[in-house]
């Protein structure tokens, strides 16, 4: 694969691989189709890479980072790999693809960072299915291991490989899947998530308590509430719908009804400025 690595949609995620990809010395170019956006997500790299340096926590130089802002899909045209993280949505993911196997040359591989849609479905209208693999990172993306490669009915078992060997050249530990709804992480956070939605809405506790004995008690490193706020709301729904809707409307993985109101709101989490948390760490109004 040449070490030219292609990401389109330059938001929370695309920003994170594209650092990842670039401090592993990679060639990277960043497109978005929000004009500006792709600068700022430039931009935003080298300052967090400048901080990790003057932490002592990275030795690169971050001016010597090889990366761009690309204004349009067309700029990728030269990457052995395309990483995709775009809005979450199915029809909007397959117009992409479709329009980037027209861009990229015949051996380029074709990567979804989904969080729940099947990399079958996305790959279904593609003259070649079999280059397209999900490649699901987390947020946020430098500092979380965990990467899962997810074949779908058609990828080509090498395919799938040579995105493992990436991630883990890249530091990463890989888990492989095939494409069942939420792959594995997903599918085992949608209950997580929903149980903590329905103990605040049936007003047994806030959702601070919640995080705190999750954190304090738990082990984990954030509550259910403060990494929904991180992930942000609307990405964090569109899953849960995604799954939800892919079991069969299985009440299991049912949606909240807060949370329907937090996305209606754009109340979107620390994106936005607000979310189950204002800014100030202060409790939000229930919305429940
Ligand atoms: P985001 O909302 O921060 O960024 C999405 C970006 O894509 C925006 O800048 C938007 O302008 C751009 N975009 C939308 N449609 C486009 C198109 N057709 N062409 C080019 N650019 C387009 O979203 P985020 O959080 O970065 O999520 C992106 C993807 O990553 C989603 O599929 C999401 O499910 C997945 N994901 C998100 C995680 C999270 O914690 N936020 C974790 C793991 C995966």
């Amino acid at each position: 694969m040449n070490r030219s690595v292609g990401i389109i949609g330059a938001g929370t995620m695309g920003a994170g691989i594209a650092q990842v990809a670039a401090v592993a010395g990679h060639r990277v170019l960043i497109a978005d189709a929000m004009p500006g956006a792709a600068d700022r997500a430039v931009a935003g790299i080298r300052d967090r890479v400048k901080a990790q340096v003057a932490k002592g926590r990275l030795s690169v130089d971050p001016d010597e980072l090889d990366l761009t802002a690309a204004d349009s899909a067309d700029a990728l045209s030269g990457c052995g790999i395309v990483i995709e993280a775009i809005v979450e949505d199915l029809a909007a993911k397959r117009a992409l693809f479709a329009e980037l196997e027209t861009v990229v040359d015949a051996d380029a591989i074709l990567a979804s960072n989904t969080s729940s849609l099947s990399p079958t479905a996305l790959a279904a209208g593609l003259t070649h299915p079999g280059r397209l693999v999900g490649l699901h990172f987390f947020n946020p993306v430098p500092a979380m291991k965990l990467v899962e490669v997810i074949s779908g009915l058609a990828t080509d078992p090498k395919v799938a490989d040579a995105a493992a060997e990436l991630a883990a050249a890249w530091g990463k530990t890989v888990v492989r899947s095939t494409a069942t709804p939420g792959f594995i992480v997903n599918r085992i956070a949608r209950p997580y998530y929903a149980e903590a939605w329905r103990i605040h809405e049936e007003r047994a506790t806030v959702p601070e308590a919640i995080d705190a004995v999750l954190t304090g008690a738990g082990g984990f490193r954030m509550g259910p509430f403060a990494l929904m706020d991180l992930i942000g709301h609307d990405v964090n729904e569109a899953v849960t719908r995604s799954v939800w809707s892919a079991f069969g409307h299985d009440p299991r993985f049912a949606p909240s009804l807060a949370q329907r109101a937090l996305v209606e709101a754009g109340w979107f989490g620390r994106k936005s400025g607000r979310g189950v948390y204002p800014g100030d760490g202060a409790p939000a109004p229930s919305p429940a």
